[in-house]
């Protein structure tokens, strides 16, 4: 088998997960996937999300993945329960799709030393509780705080995330949250968009705070995974090629895409659905 291992987003934020694991593992096959056509997905209910990120799994499958990654936490948190445990023995009982939540949490739980932690967000991420949900059952006496900010993937998403006007949105974010709990030691970026505004987000969280971004911690965990799995890491290609698609124009993919990898791509428009 010679399976290129798929990376999906709504749009441009997996390019930030993506990014940390080409660089970890450099030598594997990929297929990123973007469905800008249809996003944002934070704002959509979980049927939708659900029923999009289905969509997109299965083409990745007919793409001749055999491991997909979610690279998006709304996805991961409305779609992938789901896909995991009713339509994967369906469809394709040998195939896997893994998230960026569990990951993060299982990290978040180690290093936060005061047990308050912060969960940033789109709307869907927050109101799904999903990252409230893992860390109770995986690290009962962390005390959790989640805050979404809507407005932050559009700023990214406009490419307005390094300018003055983004401050006001980091900034009441960063502060609402701190304000429900000032006893947070750790804030998990849980939305791939978010370290596009890392910079802006460092200049107002309080200097003890550490910040979690979740590109290393998934490419780190993925890595374990397949050396833990070798029955799936032998069906995937290592000949180090990468393809780029998007339900929008591959152009404007493009172009955004470069921003976020600092390097020039070649990209495929893709009907799903
Ligand atoms: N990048 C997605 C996430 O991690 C959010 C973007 C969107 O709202 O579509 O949650």
């Amino acid at each position: 088998m010679n399976a290129p291992i798929g990376i999906f987003d709504s749009g441009y934020g997996g390019l930030t997960v993506f990014k940390h694991i080409k660089q970890l593992m450099p030598e594997y096959d990929y297929i990123y996937l973007g469905d800008n056509a249809r996003n944002p997905y934070g704002t959509r209910s979980f049927d939708v999300v659900y029923q999009y990120t289905l969509q997109a799994v299965e083409k990745l499958f007919s793409l001749g993945c055999e491991l997909v990654i979610l690279a998006c936490n709304t996805a991961s948190a409305k779609a992938l329960r789901t896909i995991q445990q009713n339509d994967l023995p369906r469809i394709a009982p040998e195939k896997r799709v893994l998230g960026v939540i569990r990951p993060s949490v299982e990290e978040v739980g180690q290093i936060s030393r005061s047990r308050h932690v912060g969960v940033l967000g789109t709307n869907g991420t927050v109101r799904s509780h999903s990252y409230f949900l893992e860390l109770e059952k995986l690290f009962p006496d962390v005390v959790v705080n989640e805050e979404a900010c809507p407005m932050w993937v559009p700023l990214v998403e406009n490419h307005e995330y390094e300018r003055p006007g983004a401050d006001f949105y980091v900034k009441q974010h960063i502060n609402r949250i701190m304000a429900k709990d000032a006893a947070i030691d750790t804030l998990i970026l849980g939305c791939t968009h978010y370290p596009l505004l890392l910079g802006k987000i460092k200049q107002f969280v309080p200097a003890n705070v550490k910040i979690l971004e979740q590109g290393p911690l998934v490419a780190k965990k993925l890595k374990l995974y397949l050396k833990n799995h070798p029955e799936m890491d032998v069906r995937c290609a290592k000949n180090g090629k990468v393809r780029f698609y998007t339900t929008e124009a591959p152009e404007r993919f493009k172009e955004s895409a470069q921003i976020f990898l600092k390097e020039k791509i070649e990209v495929h428009h893709i009907i799903i659905g």
